[in-house]
């Protein structure tokens, strides 16, 4: 099993593990990392080997400062001024990758683009250490739902990784926002943990929706961050057996009848939603209940991207998403 240390005794064990090649799972802001040092292929190889990742998905590589991302990549003007504006923060930027990046193809899945982000606490702290930039997907299995707790991490993938960095449950509980800037306009690939409003604050547009070209963005695949149980999204009332997952003060039709209830938050509010998302249907998922009910989540701000990840952990299980 995987050693778990806390986040203020793990730096140094937490990097010299990185340097030698090793995966190790850490806290960021979003959700739990599966780290392994970006330059180096065979512990980016490690990464799709412990999560049993299809291959075809490049990685979010992190910095810990601007320079890092300079060197990595080249920003233009409206991609430094988000930059600027939400880093360190839940916000990824898909850039042209220089040519000494030293990044490692596997982390771009040979793509001459690259998906950057400066992480709060631990995940910069240990990429200051290392000194080189972190490939990171989320810890957990392929498919299966993010870890927004080093326990969650621990439960799918401890017997795997040596090392867990326990900083707490995850405080903003979605992946990143990823977004990219296309000839002056900004795309979102991802919605995530920075909503889409706060972002066409800063660029005084609206974005882009879809991804446009080749790639494939997080879930390529319709059933990622799929639980065990079935999901029946806006529900308007719960079937005997059923688990409920959900959100806001008043509840749907026959709630009584919900063998286990998670509520997103009772007050209504979409970012203590997003915080709870994963850890909520893991919690229901292990109720043992076949089908879980969830209740109208609303669409605008953080609720586009929870909307989106209710809806891909809906899907039917291993078909490929069929997008625009
Ligand atoms: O919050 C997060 O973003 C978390 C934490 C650990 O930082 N990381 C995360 O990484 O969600 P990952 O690898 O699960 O998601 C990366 C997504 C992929 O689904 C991929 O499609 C997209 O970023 N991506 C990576 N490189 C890209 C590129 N060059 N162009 C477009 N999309 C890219
Ligand atoms: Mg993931």
């Amino acid at each position: 099993m995987a050693e778990i240390l806390s986040a203020d005794m793990a730096l140094e064990r937490a990097a010299a593990l990185l340097a030698a090649g090793e995966t190790v799972a850490i806290p960021t802001e979003t959700v739990y990392g599966l780290a392994a040092d970006a330059t180096n292929g065979e512990a980016v190889a490690r990464i799709f080997e412990t999560k049993g990742r299809p291959r075809f998905n490049p990685l979010i590589a992190h910095v810990s400062d601007m320079a890092m991302a300079e060197r990595i990549a080249v920003l233009d003007p409206l991609s430094r001024k988000l930059a600027d504006a939400f880093w360190p923060g839940p916000l990824t930027l898909v850039l042209p990758l220089r040519e000494e990046s030293g990044i490692h193809p596997l982390v771009t899945a040979g793509l001459d683009t690259v998906a950057l982000r400066m992480p709060k606490g631990f995940g910069a702290e240990v990429v200051r250490r290392l000194g080189r930039p972190l490939a990171a997907p989320s810890a957990n299995s392929s498919g299966r739902i993010s870890s927004t707790t080093a326990e969650a991490v621990a439960t799918d993938l401890g017997s795997r990784i040596a090392l867990i960095v326990d900083g707490g449950p995850t405080p903003v509980g979605l992946e990143s926002t990823i977004v990219k800037v296309e000839d002056g306009a900004v795309r979102l690939l991802r919605p995530g943990g920075l909503s889409a409003e706060e972002v066409e604050k800063v660029i005084g547009n609206p974005m882009l929706r879809g991804s446009a070209g080749a790639v494939v963005a997080p879930g390529m695949l319709a059933s990622h961050y799929a639980p065990a149980a079935r999901m029946r999204l806006d529900a308007a009332e719960v079937w005997p057996g059923e688990a409920l997952l959900a959100f806001g003060p008043k509840r749907v039709r026959a709630a009584e009848n919900a063998v286990a209830v998670a509520n997103l938050s009772e007050a209504g509010d979409l970012r203590e939603a997003a915080a709870n998302l994963f850890s909520h249907m893991l919690r229901l998922d292990r109720s043992g209940a076949t089908t879980i009910a969830v209740e109208p989540v609303p669409k605008h701000g953080l609720g586009e991207a929870i909307n989106d990840r209710l809806a891909r952990a809906a899907a039917p299980r291993d078909k490929p998403l069929a997008e625009e």
